[in-house]
């Protein structure tokens, strides 16, 4: 049986978010269609971030002791690098860039200039970060095609996703964009990184695809119960480097 994909959980929200944002259920993967929703947000509720599905404190609890794995040993402090892919103008890069006691370098990107814009508006008034080495980037770019702007291989720790791959998937033709997320933030991934995703959609139909789109293995874990929707997160990491093992010929 083909899993269903999560479109009871998302329903009532995109009910809501399709009536300010024409055409958002159908064209998610265009930048177009996600500029308009961002200028129209940021016209009803100007000076305030969106966040799909729940904010930043919904999830600090899981976030902060994830970044202290990479902690730095003291006293010579190196930033954990941390990318959200799909950013749009939510607060999650925000509140760790604000609340992490180790340095963060953490980078937003999005597809949509609107959302950029909103999101670097934003952030011209919030207070300095907990760490003074800290620092926040944002970026418009394709998360899909992140070498364009030129994300090397093996650079971050840690990469978000709240949303972003759910948006890609509930395209028409969107598991192959989906699919190009998936490799694009493991390929940006350290190894040992992780890369996590936030998601309403069930694990008999997440699971499945993401072992597909890595060919890694996946472990979910609930994250809490909003609104009477149930919330994951999906975790795959990239395996660390094998130490060379000496040959018999050494
Ligand atoms: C469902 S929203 C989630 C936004 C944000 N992560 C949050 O939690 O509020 C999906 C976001 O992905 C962005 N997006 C869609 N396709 C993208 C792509 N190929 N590269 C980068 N961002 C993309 C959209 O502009 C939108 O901001």
């Amino acid at each position: 049986m083909v899993p269903r994909r999560g479109t009871p959980a998302l329903g009532s929200l995109l009910r809501l978010l399709c009536s300010r944002a024409d055409g958002l259920l159908h064209g998610m993967a265009q930048p177009s269609v996600w500029d308009r929703f961002y200028a129209q947000q940021d016209a009803a509720s100007p000076n305030s971030h969106f966040n799909w599905f729940f904010s930043y404190t919904t999830v600090s609890w899981l976030l902060l002791p994830a970044l202290q794995r990479w902690g730095p040993p003291e006293p010579k402090p190196s930033p954990t690098r941390v990318l959200d892919v799909g950013c749009g103008t939510s607060d999650l890069g925000l509140g760790l860039y604000q609340d992490s006691p180790h340095p963060v370098h953490i980078s937003c990107v999005d597809l949509s200039p609107v959302a950029i814009r909103s999101l670097r508006r934003l952030l011209q008034d919030v207070p300095p970060p907990r760490h003074p080495l800290s620092q926040l980037h944002l970026c418009v770019a394709d998360a899909t095609n992140l070498e364009v702007n030129s994300f090397e291989d093996s650079t971050f720790h840690l990469v978000l996703d709240k949303g972003t791959c759910d948006s890609l998937l509930r395209c028409p033709q969107g598991s192959g964009q989906a699919g190009r997320l998936v490799a694009e933030c493991l390929r940006v991934l350290q190894p040992g990184g992780s890369l996590l995703q936030f998601s309403d959609e069930d694990p008999d139909a997440r699971i499945p695809f993401l072992e597909q789109a890595s060919g890694t293995g996946v472990t979910v874990q609930e994250v809490g119960h909003i609104g009477g929707i149930c919330y994951y997160v999906y975790m795959l990491s990239r395996p660390p480097l094998q130490a060379p093992t000496n040959s018999a010929a050494d």
